[in-house]
């Protein structure tokens, strides 16, 4: 029989109405009041039991965790608390689970511990909420796109090529390790391979995405990425998800133009379709804020946060200025940063960005122009020869949350930059081809999906806005 949505039924307005539900048992208290929840709201169904009516063999099954299906009428409710509530008339329970065993008790539990429990974490009120305003941001996302006439494609996971240069690469291979075919210079002989030559799992769509935006004019990926980097932050993942549009005839304005308003545009969404869950997410971040020293607390809530990057420019900061910033501040002066900003060309860390964002602009940032020493090979050089039409977008408490660039569209120059990297020519053949065939400047940027969800839900660490994280020594599940 096909159940009412418990959101449904907390949001109707009808009364005495005959209805089934499906879920699973929050709570059972005095043999009476059970909270039931099927996923579809952050509030549970008050059902209410009249236990003379149920053997005491069933009413034991009833406990935290267990799946019931419940047949009722749904009527005023009589206490204080929720509106409505469900007179239970038949109930019978689907899958009975073990109080004993069942590790998500209805009290606190702290985020490490249902990391190790990510099989059933997104049972509890938390996670449900996050992984509710994931689904609504991932849809939001498809919807600013297509409004806005950009085409989805769906670039490839295994690649042969290595788009960032960062060397960050899980190889992706079907030769046997204990008997690994060699070459002559001893090493193992790719052209043995599956794909007959070295393949990985892609760090990027952009590359891909190029050749299409070169076609169809204005399209997007939106897919996951891998990054075999060591890093044990809690804004990095091995397997995380990237949004990449790439534009045809777009400058590095138009680029910025275009990130600013898809990130407003997809954050107004989730705050109109997720308010119940917003409002728990920032009830739980001022809880947390509660219990640290004052100078670590969050000068905004989590609501008031979103609204004011929604209501507010971001400050557009050539990397020059922002170097000047940062060279003259007090904690730079004082040596309180690890990484001293000194020369003209130093790669900003995140202690750098967090200065420039939380303590010196208080708002989003766009850095552009960077050095191209440390940019990637495909970055548009500007007339000055030292710096690249790139920008980054910095977010308070998060750090960068897009990384992107016009790119080369001139031969010559991008073969320079080629060769200076010393990145394989050959490799890159079908690239270059896109500028030498109807060549134009065109521009894109990625927006790393699980740092959007993380600015969005108030969760310190990423690892807790992804379903099933892939960390260093970690993929269990
Ligand atoms: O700055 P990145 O490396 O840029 C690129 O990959 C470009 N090809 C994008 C483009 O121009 N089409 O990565 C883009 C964004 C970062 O700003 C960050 O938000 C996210 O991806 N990101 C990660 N997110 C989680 N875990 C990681 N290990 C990440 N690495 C990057
Ligand atoms: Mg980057």
């Amino acid at each position: 029989m096909k159940a009412t949505k418990i959101k449904t039924l907390l949001q109707s307005k009808e009364r005495n109405l005959n209805v089934t539900v499906q879920g699973w048992v929050k709570t059972f208290r005095a043999n009476r009041f059970i909270a039931l929840n099927d996923g579809s709201s952050l509030n549970n169904l008050q059902c209410v039991v009249d236990f003379e009516a149920f053997e005491e063999s069933t009413l034991k099954r009833i406990t935290t965790g267990a799946a019931l299906q419940i047949e009722g009428l749904l009527i005023e409710s009589q206490g204080g608390g929720q509106e409505v509530e469900l007179q239970v008339n038949t109930l019978s329970i689907i899958g009975d689970s073990d109080p004993e065993k069942y590790p998500i008790q209805p009290k606190k539990h702290s985020l490490e511990f249902l990391r190790e429990k990510a099989h059933l974490r997104v049972r509890t009120t938390t996670f449900a909420a996050i992984m509710r305003v994931r689904s609504a941001l991932s849809f939001a996302v498809h919807k600013f796109f297509q409004e806005e006439g950009f085409f989805y494609v769906n670039t490839p996971i295994i690649t042969g090529s290595d788009a960032e240069g960062a060397g960050e690469m899980f190889r992706v291979s079907t030769l046997d390790l204990k008997n690994t075919p060699l070459n002559e210079e001893g090493l193992p002989n790719f052209k043995e391979d599956f794909f007959g030559k070295e393949t990985n799992l892609t760090v990027s769509g952009q590359l891909e995405a190029e050749t299409y935006a070169l076609g169809l004019g204005e399209v997007y990926t939106f897919g996951p990425t891998f990054r075999a980097e060591n890093s044990n932050t809690t804004r990095h993942l091995a397997e995380f998800w990237m949004i990449e549009p790439e534009m045809a005839f777009y400058d590095l304005t138009d680029n910025m133009n275009l990130a600013e308003k898809f990130i407003t545009s997809v954050l107004k969404d989730v705050l109109e379709r997720c308010q119940e869950d917003l409002k728990f997410l920032d009830e739980r971040l001022a809880k947390e804020d509660q219990s640290k020293p004052q100078a670590e607390r969050s000068p905004m809530g989590l609501i008031e946060k979103i609204k004011f990057v929604i209501d507010n420019d971001f400050k557009r900061v050539s990397y020059t200025e922002a170097f000047e910033i940062l060279r003259n501040s007090k904690p730079n002066k004082k040596k309180k940063f690890v990484f001293p900003v000194n020369e003209w060309g130093v790669d900003l860390q995140s202690e750098h960005e967090r200065y420039l964002v939380e303590k010196h602009f208080n708002c989003p940032v766009i850095l552009y122009d960077y050095p191209a020493n440390i940019k990637a090979f495909y970055m548009r050089r500007n007339d000055d020869e030292k710096t690249v039409r790139a920008m980054d977008i910095l977010f308070p408490g998060i750090g960068e949350i897009v990384g992107g660039s016009q790119r080369e569209e001139r031969l010559e120059v991008l073969e320079k930059r080629i060769e200076e990297m010393n990145i394989d020519k050959e490799e890159l053949w079908w690239y270059l081809d896109l500028r030498r065939f109807g060549s134009v400047p065109h521009s894109g940027f990625g927006l790393g999906f699980e740092r959007l969800v993380q600015f969005a839900t108030g969760m310190n660490n990423i690892r807790d806005v992804i379903p099933f994280p892939r960390t260093p020594q970690n993929a269990a599940f």
